[in-house]
């Protein structure tokens, strides 16, 4: 069976401390595995305390390698391996306009906006109010008061800031949105779980003068982008 084992929900019991040795572990464990190299990457997942952006009954298993029950549909707190994951490939940088599709927790919204810093621009756009309003209380209890959050389908971008640098979505589409690759600047890339068949695969796409190439980066298993371009 493909799918993930989430553990049961508990009271909190890790004190600050304990969460912050943590983190430092994460990322230790995730250089060691070669998930993450970029200087900058790093230094935004040891600043932005994941436990924050998880509810209560799950915040204990912040850095297990699971993804946790957020309210809303289907929504989930993505395994931490995932934000570099996707960040690494996308060359996620300083001064980038940077668009997430499906904000969930605000945990890879909060992340990008470390990394892109004040010269950046952070939009994240999510189609469940819930969790939306869910991302929007984490963001703005941990100070991040700049990130862009929209509700609405994802799949059709948000124009109004467009063009972007890079994009992420954090759930699985049929095909790319052409709304994204129009939103998307020359030499601007984009990253996202494909449906192929029964699989899906993390592709990356990079739009040139002459057109999209595209790169699988590896198999993952997310949550399917709701709306006309998700199954
Ligand atoms: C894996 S979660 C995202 C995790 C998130 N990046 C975080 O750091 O917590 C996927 C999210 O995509 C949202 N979603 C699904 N379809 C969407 C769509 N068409 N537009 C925007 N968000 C969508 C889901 O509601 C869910 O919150």
């Amino acid at each position: 069976m493909r799918g993930w084992m989430i553990p049961p929900p508990q009271p909190p019991t890790k004190s600050w401390q304990e969460f912050e040795e943590e983190r430092a572990a994460k990322v230790r464990w995730l250089i060691e595995r070669g998930f993450l190299k970029s200087e900058r990457i790093k230094q935004a997942l040891l600043k932005v305390p994941r436990e924050d952006f998880i509810p209560r009954l799950y915040g204990d298993y912040a850095y297990l390698e699971v993804p946790l029950p957020l309210p809303g549909e289907h929504a989930t707190i993505s395994c931490p391996h995932s934000y570099p994951l996707f960040y690494e490939p996308l060359g996620l940088d300083e001064g980038h306009r940077f668009l997430e599709i499906g904000s969930g927790s605000g945990y890879g919204a909060a992340v990008a906006r470390e990394v892109v810093g004040s010269g950046g621009l952070v939009v994240s756009v999510e189609i469940d109010p819930l969790t939306l309003e869910f991302a929007r209380r984490n963001l703005e209890k941990a100070g991040y008061r700049d990130i862009v959050l929209v509700q609405g389908d994802g799949g059709l971008g948000h124009p109004e800031s467009s063009p972007y640098d890079r994009m992420a979505a954090a759930a699985a589409c049929v095909e790319i949105p052409p709304p994204l690759i129009e939103q998307l600047c020359i030499g601007g890339r984009l990253i996202v779980p494909v449906i192929e068949g029964d699989r899906q695969n993390l592709t990356l796409f990079e739009k040139g003068v002459e057109g999209i190439q595209r790169r699988v980066i590896c198999e993952v298993l997310y949550v399917s982008l709701r709306g006309p371009y998700g199954v």
